[in-house]
């Protein structure tokens, strides 16, 4: 290979990766989650987030990253999504040593108004006492809502995304989510 080759693709990987390597794990009922997921590794850019689905995903997978994202939708009022149910039991100080870990989740504000986004809650108590550095916070105003395990200390612990009630908003949240994230996880 020739040097200037080389040093083209030393760059290239050297500008993908010099915010974070980042792996997104999600679990999905009905497909909104992935669709949201799809959207925030877009807005990413291209090759910066790996997508990986908690149903086909193995503990190894999460120590391959240094910064996670963890995306879940709320079913059962107040449960988190079936396969994320199942796959949480994989996160372990140890699988999580060093990193940063954000949350996204969905909910449905209108119908759910008494546990909205508890999903996100739920996956924020279990990786809270395990050592990584939580990121990615956001504000609660512009909901309506009467509760959520979501929320803490007047925020919520992750992106609040509402595709049953309010889709419209879902674009400019993760852009601006994604943004923060870029600055969190630089
Ligand atoms: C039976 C049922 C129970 C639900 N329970 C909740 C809930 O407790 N809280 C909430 O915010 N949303 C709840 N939702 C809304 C879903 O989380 C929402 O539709 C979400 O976008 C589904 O995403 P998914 O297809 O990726 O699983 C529920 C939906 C259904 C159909």
């Amino acid at each position: 290979m020739s040097r200037a080759l080389i040093d083209g693709v030393t760059d290239k990987k050297t500008k993908e990766y010099a915010m974070a390597n980042v792996g997104l794990f999600y679990g999905s009922t009905t497909g909104s989650t992935l669709k949201v997921a799809e959207q925030i590794q877009q807005a990413f850019g291209a090759d910066a987030v790996d997508l990986l689905d908690v149903r086909q995903a193995s503990p190894d997978d999460l120590k391959r990253y240094d910064a996670l994202i963890f995306g879940t939708s709320t079913w059962h009022w107040g449960g988190l999504q079936d396969e994320w149910a199942v796959f949480e039991d994989h996160l372990s100080a140890e699988a999580l040593a060093g990193k940063k870990v954000a949350f996204f989740g969905l909910g449905d504000q209108k119908h759910y108004p008494d546990h909205f986004v508890d999903g996100i809650g739920l996956l924020y108590e279990k990786v809270k006492p395990l050592g990584a550095q939580l990121v990615g916070t956001w504000p609660k105003d512009d909901y309506s809502y009467n509760a959520s395990a979501a929320e803490h200390n007047g925020h919520f612990v992750g992106l609040a995304l509402d595709e049953d009630s309010q889709p419209e908003k879902t674009p400019t949240r993760i852009q601006v989510w994604v943004q923060q994230l870029k600055e969190e996880l630089a």
